[in-house]
């Protein structure tokens, strides 16, 4: 069981950036709830984030690639703008247990 952080740790609207196990991942916590993805845009295959721990955009209504500028929606992942139209990040399981948010096996 390995946890990926306490649900405190990322303010509502928020999002935040892992490297666990040699795998780069992102949480983003909106409306109440928890989302997790895979840290690799489908367009080129890089991080997406444009400063340590930023994943949205300004409005904080999608993930944002700061590379090509690519939104996608943070529930669940598909891109609706950009370079990568259509494809998805790759969501990561996860259960919250408690007040942690834990990655499934
Ligand atoms: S690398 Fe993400 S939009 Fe191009």
């Amino acid at each position: 069981m390995t946890v990926l952080c306490h649900i405190g740790d990322i303010p509502e609207s928020g999002s935040k950036g892992f490297e666990i196990e040699g795998r780069a991942l992102f949480a983003v916590h909106h409306q109440g709830q928890f989302f997790v993805y895979e840290n690799r845009c489908p367009h080129r295959g890089v991080q997406l984030e444009w400063l340590p721990d930023q994943f949205l955009d300004y409005e904080r209504n999608f993930i944002q690639c700061a590379t090509h500028g690519a939104l996608f929606k943070i529930d669940d992942g598909q891109c609706i703008a950009g370079p990568c139209n259509g494809k998805h990040l790759a969501a990561v399981p996860f259960q919250r247990v408690g007040d942690e948010l834990v990655l499934s096996a």
